[in-house]
């Protein structure tokens, strides 16, 4: 066997489950309408909860960053990176987010591998969400922490790994995604957060999903919860609600100060561009001024589930703008996105290893740029679509 035939060999098992990514390519901007491979096409599956990928002030803050700044960092921010524009947005996310202080990295997944091998390491231990983002998975195991799991969004599951472990010498931490990105149910974080108090463990939340939608104005889950100064880590994302690229840490400021230090990605890998930057100070400016992108954006979802429940399609436990429409086998939801596209609308199928084997999904990402025309087109061809398919 030649040294690479392990490669045409895992690519055709996965065509044959029908779990091979087809990649698309956008040749728009993002918003409610796109150009998807050369067609136009009814936008229902990116993160853009609020618009804002697009957003007229966003672009014009892009420009002048881009004017007055330049295009690159040329640096990692601990040598000759952080740029004026950096400590802005450090300074306007703690405001926004109710916390002490804030760090921002290059994406939320970055976030994730920077907060987690800072805070634990081998002799210590995490307690995990069964169903926590992938980044969170890798942050974990990076850190070389025992990953003790607990139940998914079970309270009564993390007391009793805590109980199981009470006598462990190590740090303990307990993490959780705020908004589970595949299935749109939210943790019962201030469920979790009590439990964590009882034993007196490090707390932390990813909220790439709850920024910019849950809370008040979008402040996100700590303040869904109004759990202020309560959750020592707050991780968020730029790259979805926010429109932009990018990630960052809000919460103590013992803990950012330590994060200045430790965090590996802040150490040794260039800092974000001042036009990307520049974009996400002017999207906490909106949120910071006005909510009501987000009330449309609730009400959007709204209206799109109930029609979609009426019609009898199962939407999983969603609690949020994030809408799994659950078909089980992969090939069929593959062969549904298709069918879908060829109808124009751009709804990804996702399957095993994104979500469970079994579990396979079109994941409709309800967006405030949609119009109510917008989203009576997508329930009407997801109707249609369902029948042909038998999905309904
Ligand atoms: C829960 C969660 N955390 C982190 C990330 C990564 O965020 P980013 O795209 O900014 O790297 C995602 C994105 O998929 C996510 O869903």
């Amino acid at each position: 066997m030649a040294k690479l035939d392990f490669i045409k060999h895992d690519l055709k098992n996965l065509k044959e489950q029908g779990l091979l990514i087809k990649i698309r390519t956008i040749e728009s901007p993002q918003g409610a309408w796109i150009i998807v491979d050369g067609k136009k096409v009814l936008n229902m599956c990116s993160n853009n909860y609020l618009g804002f990928g697009n957003h007229e002030k966003l672009r014009e803050a892009a420009k002048k960053g881009l004017d007055e700044y330049g295009v690159g960092p040329t640096a990692v921010r601990t040598i000759a990176g952080t740029m004026t524009l950096h400590n802005v947005l450090e300074e306007k996310l703690a405001k926004f987010k109710g916390a002490e202080a804030a760090i921002s990295f290059q994406s939320g997944f970055a976030a994730n591998l920077s907060a987690i091998p800072s805070l634990v390491g081998k002799e210590d231990l995490i307690f995990s969400d069964a169903l926590n983002h992938a980044s969170i998975i890798d942050g974990c195991r990076l850190s070389r922490a025992k990953i003790v799991r607990y139940d998914h969004c079970k309270p009564e599951s993390l007391r009793e790994r805590l109980a199981e472990y009470k006598d462990h010498p190590g740090k303990k931490l307990m993490i959780t995604d705020g908004v589970f990105s595949m299935d749109g149910d939210i943790a019962p974080l201030d469920k979790l957060v009590a439990v964590a108090e009882e034993y007196d463990i490090m707390t932390m939340v990813d909220d790439a999903h709850g920024e910019g939608v849950l809370g008040r104005d979008g402040r996100g889950i700590v303040d869904h919860f109004d759990l202020h100064g309560r959750v020592d880590v707050e991780v968020g994302t730029l790259s979805k609600a926010f429109g932009v690229v990018g990630g960052f840490v809000a919460g103590r400021k013992e803990i950012i100060d330590y994060l200045h230090q430790k965090a590996r990605p802040f150490l040794f890998s260039s800092a974000v561009t001042p036009p990307d930057v520049a974009a996400c100070i002017a999207a906490v400016d909106i949120l910071s001024e006005s909510g009501e992108l987000v009330e449309v954006l609730w009400a959007n979802a709204e209206y799109f589930k109930t029609k979609m429940k009426h019609m009898g399609f199962d939407l999983g436990f969603s609690q949020t703008p994030i809408t799994p429409v659950i078909i089980g086998d992969a090939k069929i939801a593959s062969r549904f996105s298709s069918r879908l596209f060829d109808e124009g609308i751009f709804a990804q199928s996702i399957g095993f290893p994104t979500v469970a084997r079994g579990k396979a999904r079109i994941r409709v990402m309800i967006s405030a740029s949609h119009s109510r025309e917008d989203l009576d087109f997508g329930a009407i061809t997801f109707g249609k679509t369902g029948k042909e398919l038998g999905v309904i």
